[in-house]
């Protein structure tokens, strides 16, 4: 039986369907093939030669295996996995089970084969510190997975040495080294420090693979494969969409084309893009889709090293809980958007819709459908409604929701960024904004080598109250 797979469908952003004014014209398309089609060639030999980690860490049988061995050791007792991350550190992990695992997950032990899942990508107290009153005489039960590929981000290691520190209060050396599994750079920070001074278990985000894409390393897999999910069938998703992503001929290529349809309309005065899964389980991977496009495409300079300001802006909605919400703006409000539909043709439950009751009989047409067909026709509707006042529409179509197909979908958006990135020349790899947001936190905690950023910082710290209200 053939695989169970996505595709992208984009006939909705052509000027056979949304006119010439807002669609591609053929003559437009042709334009972007000819200019994408040289870098995809350059993205695969950028591979060749090391520059781009990421894109080989589904064929990366040896992390796989070594995130197995883990679980085995671990799964042994464990209630709790607790991930302290941020970022590419906790978007992917958080991403990962809401698409694979139940809703009600960390609620019913029926529903789950493994531990309760928390993800803590904030340093919140009030949240934090609810946990900790749950947690407290559960501590022998929970693995906490701190994962950071710098060592040095504030909010992972606040959250590491408060954890470290109610561990040895309550169980001892040992227990804060049985209870921790640091994920981290092979050689170089804190992290990496601390884990071998303690003896920690470790693992390694890949030299050369930045947090937002991680997701396929030991950064998303292990707590994914502690929770039950196949992180095989999630590789192996990811390698079927390699070959698809890495063929040459831009019109078979689905990455090419997102990204070309993408670029397309930023330089049309289109800069916002809106992602919206009609399924819960898809609504984190929209979320883990905006920070990969803002963090990789949002940059000041070119390669050249002009001042260019570019990026479109992603932002992530949900069907159909958003028609009611956003949907209004999108079809009304300006026409700046490019929409693209996470769409589920199979969902693994159904429900019908009961019977209308004798004094509702308008509520007649919806008795006995099925609720999967509801939220499919709403999809519809929305796409119809933006379609009608010329709104650009993309759609990735999922046969169902399962690993595989969420391994397509992780690998698609990776390769869609990295070609954005190259059409727009820009660098899709670094973060200097972020960065620049790391080291003002340390200076303003009082981080030693700050002290020239803390003193520019200094007038931002006080409130003038003349502006006070
Ligand atoms: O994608 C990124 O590079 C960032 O979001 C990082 O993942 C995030 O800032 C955490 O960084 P680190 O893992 O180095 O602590």
């Amino acid at each position: 039986m053939a695989q169970e797979g996505i595709r992208l469908y984009y006939k909705n952003v052509t000027s056979g369907i949304i006119g010439d004014e807002h669609g591609i014209t053929p003559g437009e398309f042709d334009a972007l093939a000819e200019k994408t089609g040289p870098l995809i060639k350059q993205l695969n030999a950028d591979r060749e030669t090391g520059k781009t980690p990421y894109r080989d860490l589904p064929h990366r049988t040896d992390i796989a295996k070594r995130v197995k061995a883990l679980v085995a050791e671990l799964k042994n007792g464990c209630e709790n996995f607790v991930v302290l991350g941020i970022g590419g550190s906790a978007l992917g992990n958080i991403a990962l089970q809401t698409a694979l695992n139940p809703y009600m997950h960390n609620i019913d032990p029926n529903q789950r084969p493994g531990p309760r899942l928390f993800v803590f990508d904030n340093i919140d107290p009030v949240q934090l510190a609810s946990f900790l009153d749950w947690v407290g005489d559960k501590l022998d039960k929970t693995i906490f997975n701190v994962i950071s590929k710098s060592g040095r981000t504030a909010e992972i290691a606040s959250q590491l040495l408060i954890i470290r520190k109610v561990l040895l209060d309550t169980l001892g050396g040992e227990g804060f080294k049985n209870q921790i599994v640091a994920t981290t750079d092979p050689r170089r920070g804190a992290l990496r420090k601390i884990a071998e001074d303690a003896g920690l278990r470790c693992l390694e985000v890949p030299d050369g693979v930045g947090g937002r894409f991680s997701i396929l390393s030991a950064v998303g897999l292990l707590s994914a494969a502690m929770c039950g999910i196949d992180i095989d069938l999630l590789l192996e998703g990811a390698r079927d969409m390699d070959k698809k992503v890495s063929c040459e001929d831009f019109h078979t290529n689905p990455a090419a084309i997102n990204a070309a349809i993408n670029y397309h309309y930023y330089n049309h005065g289109k800069r916002i893009s809106v992602m919206m899964p009609y399924s819960f389980a898809l609504k984190d991977l929209a979320d883990w889709y905006r920070q990969l496009w803002a963090e990789s495409l949002g940059k000041a300079n070119d390669l050249s090293g002009a001042e260019v300001h570019i990026g479109p802006t992603p932002v992530k909605a949900l069907g159909a809980t958003d028609q009611h919400s956003q949907v209004q703006l999108y079809r009304e409000g300006p026409n700046d958007k490019l929409f693209t539909f996470l769409q589920v043709d199979n969902f693994d439950r159904e429900l019908t819709i009961g019977p209308a009751p004798e004094c509702a009989p308008e509520l007649e047409y919806l008795a006995g459908a099925d609720l999967s067909k509801l939220l499919k026709n709403e999809k519809t509707a929305t796409e119809f409604a933006l379609l009608q006042n010329q709104r650009p529409c993309l759609s990735i179509l999922f046969d169902r929701v399962n690993a595989h197909t969420v391994g397509q979908f992780i690998y698609l958006y990776e390769v869609t960024t990295s070609l954005a990135g190259a059409l727009f020349g820009i660098n899709t790899y670094d973060q200097p904004a972020v960065e620049l947001g790391k080291d003002a936190t340390l200076a303003l905690m009082g981080g030693a080598g700050c002290e020239e950023l803390a003193r520019q910082i200094k007038p931002f710290t006080v409130l003038d109250k003349s502006f006070l209200v």
